[in-house]
């Protein structure tokens, strides 16, 4: 499945994920270093933070009060923020689109 990442500069790349990523994974072993994901996926950090396209978020699992706490401590939290690193991707997410968060 593809994943479309947006750039903080703007510019998209495809990606092709892997089944049983989380889209976190997905953008960094694409070598795309700004997502820093400082923890690693544990749900810790917030540095993993994307904005899903409208269309995808309500295929997105539900989020838990921890990532729903961290996304607070984010500058640019909207109704379409989640913590890429508590998303699995899979066929089921096949064109989705994520734009990188600010760097806080
Ligand atoms: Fe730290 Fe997602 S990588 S919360």
């Amino acid at each position: 499945p593809k994943l479309i990442v947006v750039t903080r500069e703007g510019e998209e790349r495809e990606l092709d994920g892997a089944d049983g990523h989380s889209v976190m994974e997905v953008i960094r072993d694409a070598g795309i270093d700004e997502l820093l994901a400082l923890c690693g996926g544990c749900c810790s950090c917030a540095t993993c933070h994307v904005h899903v396209d409208p269309e995808f978020a309500a295929k997105l699992p539900p989020m838990s009060e921890d990532e729903n706490d961290l996304l607070d401590s984010t500058s640019d939290r909207n109704e379409y923020s989640r913590l890429s690193c508590q998303l699995p991707f899979s066929a089921a997410l096949d064109g989705l689109k994520v734009t990188i968060g600010a760097e806080d």
